[in-house]
């Protein structure tokens, strides 16, 4: 293995096209690449979801890979091409074991692969669980501050389902200016919630931490609640919980019942990324047979050609685009570059003349 600091862009660019050197990035280079960067990533989703929506990419629909003797569980790829000033292809593969878990290892694992533009090979491998973490918890800040400035500002977040990503979710709203009178808790299980308070004490925060058995008492102690449960299907159908109007950040997607959809306002990343999968958005669809209640995307909101009205709930669901991640993984790469500490694997792409 060598290690070297000049990117396969740049090479391509400077020599006659040759093979670009495989790299592998590992999770502690992800994390240190992306550490205390947190506003700079939420610069890059939004702008990568402007790029998104001016068509400036490809993302084809996410493939799941389900297992008959393993329900549960599933591994997603999603392919995904941007343009823009750094145009970079690639494919994100994960997998979410919920029952993980209960052994002491994270649910989700990932590796993400860049391609080059060029020669379309292979020129990195990411540990991609803390990328994909991390995007989405830049979208769901990104999200609450687009969507509070035209009502007032949230004073008191509920977590609905707390693990890894409502983990990365706080932190990311932390680092980027939010700060909460109190903070709520709900999950199913107690040690997740046991465990969330420990690392909120831990964080710093100077907010009242209020750990809630009822989801009820969740939702209704909350004017923006996040949800990141792993609810395959909807759980939450009472309309008169959400008569206070809150902003929901639906994370984990299949939470909500379509009553509690129909009555809102919607909003998605990409609409038929969305509505597909069983999303609560997707069974809204098939029971109400239209897509009349969607009101737009985040990139409609953030351009101005949607506002989102302040007398009913508004529901974000963010089906999660490869774009995104592909982002991400580009920035750790460069980073990574720069710092000087790209491992590459010696001899990886090998017997490349033609005829031997
Ligand atoms: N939209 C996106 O792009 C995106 C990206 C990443 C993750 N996610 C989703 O976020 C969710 C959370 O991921 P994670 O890694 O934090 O999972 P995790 O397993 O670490 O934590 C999930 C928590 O939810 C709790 N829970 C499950 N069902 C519940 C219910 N009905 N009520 C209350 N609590 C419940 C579990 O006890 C657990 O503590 C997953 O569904 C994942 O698919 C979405």
């Amino acid at each position: 293995m060598t290690t070297i600091g000049s990117t396969a862009t740049e090479s391509a660019m400077s020599e006659p096209i040759t093979v670009p050197p495989f790299a592998v990035i590992s999770g502690a280079q992800v994390q240190h690449a992306l550490q205390g960067r947190e506003n700079q990533i939420v610069q890059l989703i939004e702008a990568t979801y402007r790029l998104h929506s001016a068509g400036d990419s490809v993302n084809p629909p996410s493939y799941f890979l389900r297992f008959p003797d393993r329900p549960s569980s599933r591994i997603i790829a999603l392919p995904a091409s941007i343009g823009g000033q750094v145009p970079v292809d690639g494919l994100k593969w994960i997998s979410s074991f919920p029952e993980n878990v209960a052994t002491g290892i994270p649910r989700a694992s990932a590796v993400l692969i860049l391609n080059d533009h060029d020669t379309g090979y292979p020129f990195a491998c990411l540990e991609s669980s803390i990328i994909s973490a991390t995007r989405t918890a830049a979208f769901a800040a990104l999200a609450a501050d687009w969507f509070s400035r035209g009502r007032r500002r949230p004073t008191r977040v509920g977590f609905f389902g707390v693990g890894l990503i409502a983990r990365y979710i706080h932190t990311f709203l932390a680092r980027t200016g939010w700060s909460f009178d109190e903070i709520g808790v709900h999950d199913l299980s107690a040690d997740s919630a046991a465990g969330f308070r420990g690392y909120l004490e831990q964080s710093g925060t100077t907010s009242r931490i209020a750990v809630h058995d009822s989801a009820e008492q969740l939702i209704r102690s909350s004017d923006l609640v996040v949800f990141a449960t792993v609810a395959g299907q909807p759980h939450v159908s009472d309309l008169s919980w959400f008569e206070h109007n809150p902003l929901v950040l639906h994370v984990s997607l299949r939470d909500l019942a379509p009553e509690i959809v129909l009555a809102s306002t919607n909003i998605v990343d990409d609409i038929e990324h969305c509505l597909k999968a069983n999303t609560s958005p997707h069974l809204t669809e098939q029971l109400a047979g239209n897509r009349d209640f969607l009101h737009g995307t985040l990139d409609d909101v953030m351009a101005g050609r949607v506002t989102v009205p302040a007398d009913r709930p508004l529901v974000f669901s963010p089906f999660g685009l490869g774009v995104l991640d592909l982002a991400v993984g580009k920035f750790v790469y460069d980073e990574v570059v720069r710092s000087g500490e790209l491992h590459i694997i010696d001899d990886f792409f090998h017997d490349l003349r033609r005829y031997g």
